[in-house]
C-alpha cells in the first residue's frame, strides 16, 4: 500500500451526476476488486478521506505471476452523492490528489469452469471492469440503474467479451424492474450450478442477490460498501460481523475490517440482519 500525491489527468461527466477520473500514479500495481481511499480537497476539510474502487489501470499490463495490472495511473468511476464527491467532481486536470492504496484482498479469480456473473448497482460496475478484462472469456454484467445512465455505466463493458443485461427502475433502458429479476431468470438458464454470482452495490441489493444465488444453490461473493474513517484497519468504523477472517491484537475476534479484511466476502458468511 502507499500514500502518494497524485495529479488529476481528466475528471469527465460521463452522464448527470456520473464522473470517471484519472489519476496519476507511475508503477501502481491492482488486483481486480480493490479499492483506493482518495483525499477529495486540498485542505483537511474534509477530514476524511472517501473510499472509491479502481475502474481502470491507465497503459495497464497484465501481471500473470501476481493477477495484478500494472501501470501508470488509475480511473476512478463515481457518482456525486454528497459533499466529499461534489468535491471531487470540481477537481481539474493538474489538481492535486492524495491516493491512499490500493486496498482490500479483491475478487478471487472464478475457476476455468465456473461461468461468471457480476451484478451491479450503478457504480458498483467499477470493480468489475478490471475482473472482467483478467477473465478475458465470456461473462455476464447485470446493471441496475435508475435510468439512462446505465448507457455510461454499461459502456465499456462492450469492449470485453460480456454479455451485458440491463435493469432501470423507469424503464428507459433495457428491462423495468431489479437486478436481482434478471439474475433469477439468468440463474435459471442450463448449467447454472456450474455458475459463480460477483456483486458490488448498495448493502440492499448485496442481500438480495446473496439470497438468490442460496436459492439456486450458487456462491455469491459480494463487495461490501461502508462508511470507512481510515481504511486501513485501525478505526473499526467497518466492522462486519461474523466473517471468517485473520484475528489481530487489539480487535475484538468475532468482529472482521470490510477495509483491511475485504471489502470482498462470501455473501453467505455475511450475517445480514447486522448491517
Ligand atoms: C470499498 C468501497 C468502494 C467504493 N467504491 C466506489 C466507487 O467506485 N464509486 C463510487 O461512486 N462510490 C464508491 N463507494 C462509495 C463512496 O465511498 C461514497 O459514495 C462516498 O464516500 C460518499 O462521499 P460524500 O462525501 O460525497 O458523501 P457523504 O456526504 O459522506 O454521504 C452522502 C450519502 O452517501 C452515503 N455514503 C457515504 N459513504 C458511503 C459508503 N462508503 N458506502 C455507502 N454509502 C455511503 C451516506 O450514508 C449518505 O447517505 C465505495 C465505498 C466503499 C466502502
Ligand atoms: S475504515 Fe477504519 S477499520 Fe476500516
Amino acid at each position: 500500500m502507499e500514500s502518494i500525491t497524485s495529479k488529476v489527468l481528466y475528471n469527465r461527466e460521463l452522464a448527470p451526476g456520473l464522473f470517471t477520473i484519472g489519476l496519476e500514479w507511475k508503477g501502481v500495481s491492482v488486483l481486480p476488486g480493490q479499492f483506493v481511499m482518495l483525499r477529495v480537497s486540498d485542505s483537511l476539510d474534509p477530514l476524511l478521506r472517501r473510499p472509491f474502487g479502481v475502474y481502470k489501470v491507465l497503459s495497464s499490463k497484465s501481471v500473470k505471476s501476481t493477477g495484478a495490472f500494472k501501470g501508470s495511473g488509475i480511473e476512478v468511476l463515481y457518482s456525486v452523492v454528497g459533499r466529499g464527491t461534489a468535491l471531487l467532481a470540481a477537481r481539474v486536470v493538474g489538481d492535486s490528489v492524495g491516493i491512499l492504496g490500493p486496498i482490500g484482498n479483491g475478487f478471487p479469480l472464478p475457476s476455468k469452469k465456473q461461468k461468471l456473473i457480476m451484478v451491479a448497482g450503478s457504480v458498483g460496475t467499477a470493480p468489475f471492469y478490471l475482473l472482467a478484462k483478467k477473465l478475458g472469456r465470456d461473462s455476464t454484467l447485470i446493471v441496475g440503474a435508475r435510468g439512462v445512465e446505465a448507457r455510461a455505466l454499461a459502456r465499456d463493458f462492450k469492449a470485453l467479451k460480456c454479455r451485458i443485461e440491463i435493469a432501470t427502475e423507469d424503464g428507459s433502458v433495457g428491462t423495468k424492474g431489479l437486478v436481482t429479476d434478471l439474475l433469477k431468470k439468468e440463474l435459471l438458464k442450463e448449467k447454472s450450478e456450474s455458475s459463480v454470482v460477483y456483486a458490488c452495490g448498495p448493502t440492499g441489493m448485496l442481500r438480495a442477490v446473496t439470497a438468490v444465488a442460496e436459492a439456486a444453490g450458487v456462491e455469491a461473493y459480494v463487495s461490501l460498501e461502508r462508511s470507512m474513517a481510515c481504511g486501513i484497519g485501525v478505526c473499526l468504523g467497518c466492522a462486519v460481523k461474523g466473517v471468517p477472517h485473520e484475528p489481530r491484537p487489539g480487535r475484538p475476534p468475532e468482529y472482521a475490517m470490510v477495509c483491511s479484511d475485504g471489502p470482498v466476502f462470501k455473501g453467505s458468511d455475511i450475517e445480514w440482519e447486522n448491517l
